[in-house]
């Protein structure tokens, strides 16, 4: 349950500002719930395009919320009005807290966390949404890695309750502290995990949604049947191939391969189809097709 007003935690920091680098799938799904919590948040894209696009993403994601009256038409302007969205960095200067949500390449987000180190103030908080790479080999990237923390939500963002905190060896006691008063600001549970590939929340589902595909590459059974085995059977939202194409196949590629590198489990060997269907464009919803076609 979201706790109420006096469970809150306090801050160390009082941050009313947060700062979210890549505005895609996810980084437009964090600012919205940062911006429905009240937050001031500053949105930034690597060029004119991509801001577009990011603040594309909002407005639909809570266009959707107003028409199906889970929101007011009034409320959505005040949440919009809330987020400043450009492509200049320097923007995020007074920002408490900065969220890093670009893709899932380790010299973009150390270049993305290089870059920030001078931007920012020095007690700022660096947070970065990975999914699966090594924290403390971002961290590393600043001057003062003891304040940065993985801050790693889930798809859909403003839906999943779950936010897992990951704490390198290094990260200051006071910066876990602020991230959790945050995450419940948010309305989010939080969990706090060490840096290990996948954390806890992938580091299962990918093995499973990994198996489901070589089930599916086998021809063992068909793509509904699959589905609709651990829908009907075992009280999934989803089955693991519908799943894989919400995630992204690219995003859950970069994922298994991480963990699999680290651990040589083969469970998470990433599937043959799985690397086939990326090149050939079908990363799933976001590209109109995956395992299933969208319009
Ligand atoms: N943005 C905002 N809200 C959304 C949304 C989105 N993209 N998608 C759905 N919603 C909201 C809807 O507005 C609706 O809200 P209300 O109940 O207030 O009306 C609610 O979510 C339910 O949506 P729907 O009725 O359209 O559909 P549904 O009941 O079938 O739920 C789902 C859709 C939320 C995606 C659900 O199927 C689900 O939870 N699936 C599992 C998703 C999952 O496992 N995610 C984790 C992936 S792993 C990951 O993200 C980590 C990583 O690093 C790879």
């Amino acid at each position: 349950a979201t706790p109420s007003v006096c469970e809150t935690p306090r801050m160390a920091r009082e941050i009313t500002k947060i700062g979210v680098i890549g505005l895609g799938t996810m980084g437009a799904g964090i600012v919205e719930v940062c911006a429905r919590s009240g937050f001031e948040v500053v949105g930034i894209e690597m060029n004119a395009e991509a801001v577009e696009r990011g603040r594309g993403h909002l407005e639909n994601s809570t266009g959707r919320a107003v028409s199906r009256g889970k929101m007011t038409e009034e409320d959505q302007k005040t949440l919009l009005g809330r987020v400043t969205t450009t492509d200049d960095m320097s923007a995020l200067a007074d920002c408490g807290l900065v969220i890093e949500a670009v893709p899932e390449r380790l010299d973009i987000k150390r270049d993305v966390f290089g870059k920030l180190d001078d931007i920012v103030a020095e007690d700022a908080i660096l947070a970065t949404n990975t999914s699966s790479l090594s924290v403390t080999d971002i961290a590393t990237a600043t001057r003062y890695p003891s304040r940065v923390v993985g801050f790693h939500f889930f798809n859909p963002a403003p839906v999943q309750k779950l936010v897992e905190i990951i704490a390198t060896v290094i990260t200051a006691p006071d910066v876990l502290d602020d991230v959790r008063a945050i995450a419940a600001r948010l309305g989010k549970e939080p969990v706090i995990v060490g840096d290990q590939a996948g954390f806890i929340a992938n580091r299962l589902l990918l093995a499973y949604l990994n198996r489901a595909v070589v089930m599916y590459e086998n021809k063992y059974a068909s793509r509904e049947d699959i589905d609709a085995a651990m829908v009907l059977g075992c009280g999934l939202p989803m089955g693991p191939l519908a799943l894989l194409d919400l995630i992204g196949l690219d995003v859950a590629y970069a994922v298994l391969d991480t963990i699999y590198k680290e651990g040589r489990d083969k469970l998470h060997a990433p599937a043959p189809m799985l690397k086939h269907m990326i090149s050939a464009g079908l990363l799933g919803r976001k590209t109109g097709r995956g395992f299933y076609t969208y319009e």
